[in-house]
Formats: structure tokens, C-alpha cells, sequence
């Protein structure tokens, strides 16, 4: 629940009262004064003993006594003014959501006139309000539930106030549904689980939707998709999502998340350290069907495709093999050299089918290669184009979501090497090194001339330990970058 009020900081009864501090002049911050009146002064004096810090990331807790209407005041250190950006702002209001809902409180207030006009820092408090504090499910039988804070208040008198924290919680519950898909394990999470659960957004907003089957995706020609399913007893789905945000259904945004559900790696199988954990390979699909349920939501004037190719990749005596050559739905044949590099199979066939519905931009997001994980670490997305412009704007929209993305080059070099191949157009894989750029270069062989961004979030969609913005494991990573890009355009 939210809610956004204009009363005098000091009368608003609350369980905990959020005030930023900022590490100069306090004496012009005017909540910073009326808290000081109400404790006789005493805030003063806690802050020059050091038991409230205002450097940037520090939450102090103070308790009123019964000498103002809030029972606790959450001193949140902003730092310096000139260095808070909204990213920093998310973070720390993250930080302190924490905080208050592992004091069991089920309610916060922030004083947000104390932060800034600007709107975006109310949408960024949304955001962090919702991801900050969400719990991944768990299977324990005794598990308890850890989820306290549940209602924000806003103080402010600004215009606007509320629809922007409106927009941020849609974000950070894309986000968090990205990160529930991703947590599922294999088992509980087939092609057509996912579907339903895409079915669910599409219903829930109103969109337009259509599961491919097994059959239909057949009839589509997906020969690369249908080969990376060959080794499996559960059938593949092709989701096909639709938002439209303008009155005529034209020139969509291509949004194509990889859905693999599980990845043994085929023929070429991981070994037994490298497969844990691939249960999060449909983690570019979670990040696109997180982006359409805020998306449906926030409601941009834009027309949105939403394209999920997805499988598990298994083996039997059904499988693909290496060697194998197979035929792709736009027509080239590619060598299988390593059944592991699936994805970018999965993907080939999903751009055909955005180019043959008629984007106008694509963006895939894909778990793709264990080699950008090596090249940007965890923290950094590694991205691709073919369209400078169309980069600079996804690009935009991930400095104002605080989600980092690196590019890497989309060159001749590395275009040649996917092309060579003896015996088919293309080559699957053509070796290790530079491989995080060679899987980009072989989706782009299918994007044509269409502008195209590739996110490669191998090293981002997990993070391995806790954060402000959320817990250890699935981050959702890219859900609000790729809403943000779309709320963009105009
Ligand atoms: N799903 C993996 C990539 C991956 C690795 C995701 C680690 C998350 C963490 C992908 O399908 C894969 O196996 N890629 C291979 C490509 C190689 C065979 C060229 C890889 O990265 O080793
Ligand atoms: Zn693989
Ligand atoms: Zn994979």
C-alpha cells in the first residue's frame, strides 16, 4: 500500500519516519530542525558524538520517546549533495527499507523533502521499496515468512509525487517476478510452465498472447530451436507476447529473452560443478516477462513484442549431437560444433521470427556464455549492437535504472569466424576465445538490418551474496533497464 501525504514531518504518526541526511549544512535541512526541536536538541548531540552518521550508506536508528508522532527515526546518510545520484539514492533507501523490515516494522514514511524534486528519486524509492526487502521462495518445511514491511508513506507536496512511486513499485515487481521465475528449479519450471506464467502477466494486463506448441513451432520451420529440444520428453513452447501502447499495432520493439529451463550443456555436457545452477539459464527470458508485467502496468505509448523461445537442453538418444548440422527457421544451415552453446541457437530462430513480424528494434537478453563472466565479472552486462543509436538509448535507460552494461565489439573479426563453417553457412562454435563476442556475432547473423541490442547477463542475473536492492541469488537484472527503454520512447 502507498500513500503520499503533505503534513509537517514531525506529525505524522508512524512506526518508523525515514529522514536523509546529507554530510553538509544540516542546519539548512528543515526536517533535520524540526527533529531536533521535538528532541530538545538532543539530535545535535547525537550527531557530533558520531551515534548518527550522514556519510553516504549509513542508517542510524533513533528512538522518539513519545516526544514526536513517529515512534523511530531512520537517519539515512545521504553524503555529499553533489555526489547523490539516483542510483546511490536507490541503494541506500534499500539499505534502510532493510533495516526497518528487519526490525519487524510493517510500516515506513519518508520524508522525501528532504531528498530532492526530482521525480526520479520518488520512482527510485519505489523501487527500492519492493526490491530491497523481497524473499525468493524456499522449500523448506518449516520455513518462516521473513516479510514485514508492507505499507510506504511518502511525505511530500510535490506534483507527481505518487504516480512516480507508482511507476517504481511496478519496476521493482517486474523485477521481483523475474527473480521468482529465475529461483524455480528445473523441475518446477518447464517450457510449459513458463508459458502459463506469461499467460498469467498477458491475462492479468490484458495483452495479447500466443504459446507456440511443439507442432506449430514445427510448422514455423524453428529447426534450431527444435534441435536443442530434440533430447527431451518435455515439449518446447514459443511465447509470443503483445503490448500495444499506440493505436495501431506497428513497428514493434522486439524484446527476445533466452528460456532455456535447464542447461546440461547436451553431448557437450557441463561438468559436475559447471552445471549447478542452470536451472537460471531462462534468466534473459524472466528479465523480458518481468519487463512486460511492469510494462503492463506503467502502460508506455509504445508497441512491445515479447518473444520467448524456450526448452530444456537434454540428453537421450534423441539428442543433437556435434556434428550435427540443422537448418534454421530463416533458412541457413549451422554446424552443431558444441551442443552447450544452445542459447544462441534458441535465439536465432526467435530474431528470425521478430524480423518476420516486423520490428523495428530488437533487444535479446540471454544467460548466454560463461565468457562474459570472465571478460565484466557479476556487476557488469555485457552488451552488443549493430545500431549506435539504438545502444545509446538502451544504454541511457540502464544508467537510470543503476543496472551497469558494458559494450563489446560487434566487428568483422569476429563476424568472419562464426562464418566459418565447411560444411554449413554458419558455425555454433567456433572456439573459446573471445566467446562471450562470437555468440553475439552468431544472433546477430539473424537480426539483418534491424536495430539490435544484445545483453549477455551470464555474470549478472545471480548475485552470490546479499545486496541492498535484494538478496543473495536471482537479481531480475535488466527487467527495469528494458522497461526504461521502452518507457523512453516517444
Ligand atoms: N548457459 C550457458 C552460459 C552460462 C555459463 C550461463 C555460466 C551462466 C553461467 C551457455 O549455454 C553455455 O554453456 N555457453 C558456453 C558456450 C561455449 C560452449 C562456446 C560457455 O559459456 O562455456
Ligand atoms: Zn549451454
Ligand atoms: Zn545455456
Amino acid at each position: 500500500m502507498v500513500n503520499v501525504i503533505n503534513n509537517q514531518v514531525t506529525n505524522v504518526e508512524t512506526d518508523a519516519l525515514l529522514v536523509g541526511l546529507y554530510e553538509e549544512s544540516k542546519e539548512e535541512q528543515q526536517v533535520y530542525q524540526s527533529l531536533n526541536e521535538v528532541l530538545d536538541g538532543h539530535l545535535e548531540e547525537l550527531v557530533k558524538q558520531g551515534d548518527i552518521h550522514n556519510a553516504y550508506g549509513k542508517v542510524s536508528k533513533v528512538h522518539t520517546f513519545g516526544n514526536a508522532d513517529a515512534k523511530r527515526v531512520y537517519f539515512v546518510g545521504l553524503g555529499k549533495k553533489d555526489e547523490l545520484d539516483v542510483s546511490r539514492f536507490r541503494k541506500v533507501m534499500g539499505k534502510a527499507f532493510k533495516q526497518v523490515n528487519s526490525d519487524q516494522l510493517t510500516g515506513a514514511t519518508v520524508a522525501l523533502e528532504s531528498f530532492t524534486e526530482d521525480l526520479t528519486f520518488a520512482e527510485a524509492i519505489g523501487e527500492a521499496f519492493v526490491m530491497s526487502t523481497y524473499q525468493l521462495e524456499t522449500y523448506h518445511t518449516d520455513r518462516e515468512n521473513k516479510g514485514f514491511l508492507s505499507d510506504l508513506t511518502v511525505i511530500s507536496g510535490e506534483e507527481g509525487v505518487k504516480q512516480a512511486i507508482e511507476v517504481g513499485l511496478a519496476l521493482g515487481e517486474g523485477t521481483n517476478s523475474a527473480r521468482h521465475l529465475v529461483n524455480l528449479p528445473g523441475n518446477l519450471l518447464t517450457a510449459s510452465d513458463l508459458a502459463a506464467y506469461a499467460e498469467n502477466i498477458a491475462h492479468k494486463h490484458g495483452m495479447e498472447i500466443e504459446i507456440f506448441e511443439k507442432e506449430q513451432i514445427e510448422e514455423l520451420g524453428m529447426g534450431a530451436l527444435l534441435a536443442v529440444n530434440q533430447g527431451s520428453k518435455e515439449p518446447p513452447r514459443f511465447i509470443v507476447m503483445k503490448y500495444q501502447g499506440k493505436a495501431e499495432w506497428s513497428d514493434p520493439v522486439a524484446l527476445v529473452g533466452k528460456g532455456i529451463t535447464f542447461d546440461t550443456g547436451g553431448y557437450s555436457l557441463k561438468g559436475k560443478e559447471g552445471i549447478i545452477g542452470m536451472k537460471m539459464d531462462m534468466g534473459g527470458a524472466a528479465s523480458v516477462l518481468g519487463a512486460m508485467d511492469a510494462i503492463g502496468q506503467i502502460k508506455p505509448e509504445e508497441n512491445v513484442l515479447c518473444l520467448v523461445p524456450s526448452t530444456d537442453n537434454m540428453i537421450s538418444g534423441d539428442a543433437f549431437k556435434p556434428d550435427d548440422v540443422i537448418v534454421s527457421m530463416s533458412g541457413k544451415t549451422i554446424e552443431v560444433r558444441n551442443t552447450d552453446a544452445e542459447g544462441r541457437l534458441a535465439l536465432a530462430d526467435a530474431v528470425t521470427y521478430a524480423n518476420q513480424q516486423g520490428a523495428s528494434r530488437i533487444i535479446d537478453v540471454a544467460t548466454l556464455t560463461g565468457g562474459v563472466v570472465v571478460a565484466l565479472g557479476d556487476e557488469m552486462t555485457g552488451a552488443m549492437t549493430n545500431n549506435g543509436e539504438w545502444f545509446d538509448q538502451v544504454y541511457e535507460a540502464s544508467e537510470q535504472a543503476g543496472e551497469l552494461i558494458w559494450e563489446l565489439p560487434y566487428h568483422d573479426v569476429f563476424k568472419k569466424k562464426v562464418r566459418t563453417s565447411h560444411i554449413a553457412d554458419l558455425n555454433n562454435s567456433p572456439g573459446r576465445k573471445g566467446h562471450a563476442v562470437l555468440a553475439g556475432c552468431f544472433v546477430g547473423e539473424f537480426v539483418g538490418d534491424t536495430p539490435w541490442v544484445h545483453l549477455d547477463i551470464a555474470g549478472t542475473a545471480m548475485s552470490e551474496s546479499e545486496h541492498d536492492l535484494g538478496p543473495k541469488g536471482p537479481t531480475g537484472v535488466m527487467v527495469r533497464t528494458l522497461a526504461k527503454t521502452i518507457m523512453n520512447q516517444k
